[in-house]
């Protein structure tokens, strides 16, 4: 644990070991999700009409979170299985004759907005659309941390549409077996029910929560797999080793390095007295390289890893505990048939000559802004 200042952003105590960052995540009636911009006290007292989940904790989280795990059911995710894959396939077809691709723009952009479109039931037609209003929101990202503000709202055209996908599923709620048509139907155990806005507001939280994640992943994957000698060809020469090699970027690499959490009664952590108000940062990015927990080689991507996930540590990749990602099945989904199909389509993939990393500028956030490749064309079959 350490005490951090930069300026610009609020003081923290960052939590940086395994065993810290399993109790801070777990224990949320000490550590609440609430935004830092609040106090504990002020928190409480807003009756907040139309909450996001991450200005939540149970007992009130627990409904919003079992309407977003009704919307990414695990049946859900199995049953898009291969419309994914199929998603995946023709996205990459649309560049894999020219021999080279801009991968965070052409491939891990429009896969995981094209995933999470088919699970929510939205139309294929508007993937082009939907695939703008995501990339838009990657560049909003970085234009708002240059600015220091927060992230734009979505546009009113957008909510407008999703607005209507609504109406139409309460309108006709038989013709549609889709993640949005089951947030309408919802009803939770206490006979809560969720109201247009709040649909709304829970399917722009799914997009927001789980494209810029996802493409991060499929980026630092591709880019681990290039660089680490060995790993791509032991990737090709055994397609069942991808799993594996998905969560050891997820550990080595999570694309959201830090969550942050609000003190919500005085406590000690990590050796360290914590005062109500005070806020922790999370820090995944640390905890997953924990030499406590991964040996002595923590900072090199090992793409067996976790080849046999029992005898590894869980990694804090989707975080853990009562906030655990909804969305990792769908997230693994994507990047494994990204990375199926991109390795189906392409010999020799090899990273564009005088390419360096330059992260992206969000503190939290972690990937390259953009990721060159060159390759030789293989047709795709299928
Ligand atoms: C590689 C991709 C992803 C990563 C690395 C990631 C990471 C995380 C992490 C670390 C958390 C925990 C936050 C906390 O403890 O405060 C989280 C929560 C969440 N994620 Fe993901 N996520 C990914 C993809 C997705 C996808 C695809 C979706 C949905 C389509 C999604 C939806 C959510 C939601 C709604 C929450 C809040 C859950 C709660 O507070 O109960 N995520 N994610």
């Amino acid at each position: 644990m350490l005490r951090c200042h930069r300026d610009g952003l609020p003081d923290v105590a960052l939590v940086t070991r395994g065993d810290d960052l399993r109790r801070a995540f777990r224990e949320y009636q000490s550590f609440g999700n609430m935004s830092t911009k609040t106090t504990v006290e002020a928190h409480d007292a807003a009756l907040l009409t139309d909450p996001s989940i991450g200005d939540l904790d149970p007992p009130r989280h627990t409904q919003v979170r079992r309407l977003l795990l009704v919307a990414m059911a695990p049946k859900a995710i199995v049953q898009a299985e291969s419309h994914v894959a199929a998603a995946a396939r023709r996205v990459t077809a649309s560049f894999a004759d020219d021999g080279q691709a801009e991968l965070v723009s052409q491939w891990a952009t429009p896969i995981p907005s094209d995933a999470i479109a088919y699970v929510l039931g939205l139309p294929e037609n508007d993937w082009p659309m939907i695939n703008a209003f995501v990339h838009a929101q990657h560049s909003d990202a970085e234009a708002a941390v240059v600015a220091g503000r927060g992230l734009a709202p979505a546009s009113e055209d957008f909510l407008t549409y999703v607005g209507d996908q609504v109406a139409t599923r309460r309108r006709d709620p038989d013709e549609f077996d889709d993640a949005l048509s089951r947030m309408c139907a919802f009803v939770g155990t206490d006979g809560t029910v969720f109201s247009d806005s709040e649909v709304i507001r829970n399917v722009q939280t799914l997009l927001s929560a789980g494209n810029e994640t996802t493409t991060s992943l499929m980026c630092n994957l591709v880019w681990r797999l290039l660089t680490t000698p060995g790993a791509v060809d032991a990737v090709r020469d055994d397609r069942g080793l991808l799993p594996a090699a998905i969560e050891e970027s997820l550990r080595l690499d999570p694309p959201v390095q830090i969550f942050n959490r609000r003190v919500r009664a005085s406590t000690s952590l990590g050796g360290i007295e914590l005062a109500i108000d005070e806020v922790l940062g999370l820090s995944i990015g640390s905890g997953n390289r924990d030499p406590a927990m991964w040996g002595d080689d923590p900072d090199n991507y090992v793409v067996d890893r976790f080849a046999d996930p029992a005898a590894v540590p869980g990694h804090f990749g989707f975080g853990l505990g009562a906030h655990f990602c909804v969305g990792a099945s769908l997230a693994r989904l994507s990047a494994l048939s990204g990375i199926e199909a991109l390795l189906d389509a392409t010999a020799n993939l090899r990273l564009a000559d005088g390419w360096t990393y330059d992260k992206v500028p969000p503190h939290a956030l972690r990937r390259p802004r953009s990721l060159p490749v060159r390759f030789d064309p293989v047709p795709l079959s299928g």
